[in-house]
């Protein structure tokens, strides 16, 4: 028996299980030289420009951060056209899905997701006491927005739609979006989760352009953790009406958005030609892998994240078992496929010759 009376819904909670580290692969398997693949970060430092403002910023932290985080809203504002009372900040965007369930979800009330998805979702659900209503996706690996209505009941309170989507790497149109919204009554949130917007393809749409404004029940929730290589230091936004913001706001950790992460973010918004290229250099490399794999015959969805999702069923754990013994962690869904992030090209070829290897 532990010690102090836990909730019920904490100790029944597996914990959230992070993508596996290359110190841990090398310990665990003997090796040296592991990469990670595992996590979808972003293989490349952020431009030097805001690794010099992060640093200029660091005597700065003996004080608490701007709980408002002020500057930063005002300049996401400036950049996505909207008022910066449509804009909350939060700790990645993982903060700010947390922050929606903590906000909206009590005991007892649903959210619907498509599954598989982003794994922090029925953790975020099951700290409120709510019910995570999981929808299938397709045989081909799309999120199918008509069955996700059909799930929509008198006790839903949000929906997450993460797009694309991890780890199957499809995304949605704001066509398709648009056109789901009818379907969904004004006073259940539509959270269009965004983490991987800037690798998607533009002709999909922008949800804030598209979709703000016009629908004040979506939220769009973006983050400087992937295209922006700013994951360490976890700043995530969130795009919606002022009444929606406005209760985000309220459940924020005080001071979560800490200084470096708001000063980092604020650079990236002011480096952002040098970041395009960061990120068209990892577009490139996806096409690569893409190109790599099909080669190899594998059979998988066209991704429009910075990851490859093979659904590979009953191999998974046995080929994410031998590219990890020989140095390559990726990230296994037992029984369904795995995930492989795009990294640098060094890493990139490593993973094909390795996956080559294992699969011949
Ligand atoms: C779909 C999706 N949403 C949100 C996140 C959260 O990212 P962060 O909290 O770093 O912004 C992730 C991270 O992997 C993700 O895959």
């Amino acid at each position: 028996m532990g010690v102090g009376r836990v909730r019920p819904v904490v100790s029944g909670l597996a914990a959230y299980r992070p993508g596996k580290g290359a110190k841990q692969a090398e310990a665990e398997h003997g090796i040296t030289d592991a990469i990670k693949l595992a996590s979808n970060e972003n293989p490349y430092s952020p431009p030097a420009s805001v690794l010099k403002a992060i640093q200029d910023a660091a005597a700065g932290v003996n004080r608490y951060s701007d709980h408002g985080a002020a500057a930063l809203r005002s300049k996401l504002a400036g950049w996505l056209g909207v008022e910066a009372d449509c804009i909350a900040v939060g700790c990645g965007s993982s903060g700010l899905l947390q922050q929606v369930c903590v906000a909206y979800v009590e005991a007892g009330d649903e959210v619907v997701t498509p599954w598989r998805s982003f794994e922090a979702y029925p953790i975020f659900v099951a700290l409120t006491g709510g019910d995570l209503v999981t929808v299938p996706l397709t045989e081909d690996h799309r999120i199918d927005l008509g069955t996700v209505a059909g799930a929509i009941g008198p006790k839903t309170k949000a929906i997450m739609l993460a797009t694309p989507n991890n780890p199957t790497g499809l995304a949605l149109s704001t066509a398709e979006i648009a056109s789901f919204m009818n379907n969904v009554p004004t006073d259940v949130l539509v959270v269009v989760d965004e983490a991987y917007r800037e690798f998607s393809d533009p002709s999909l749409g922008d949800p804030v352009q598209d979709l703000i404004g016009r629908f004040p029940n979506v939220v769009v929730t973006r983050t400087f953790s992937k295209a922006y290589g700013l994951a360490g230091l976890r700043t995530g936004y969130a795009v919606a009406d002022p009444g929606v913001i406005e209760q985000l706001d309220k459940v924020l950790l005080a001071f979560s958005v800490n200084f470096l992460a708001q000063v980092g973010a604020i650079a990236a918004l002011d480096s952002l030609d040098e970041i395009q290229i960061l990120v068209d250099s990892l577009l490139a490399e996806r096409s690569r892998v893409v190109d790599g794999l099909r080669d190899l015959g594998a059979d998988f969805p066209d991704p429009q994240g910075n990851f490859v999702w093979l659904p590979i069923g009953e191999r998974t754990d046995e080929v994410a078992l031998a590219l990890e013994q020989r140095g390559v962690v990726v990230r296994p869904f037992s029984g369904e496929g795995i995930r492989v992030t795009i990294g640098s090209p060094e890493e990139n070829d490593r993973f094909l010759a390795t996956f080559a290897d294992v699969t011949s």
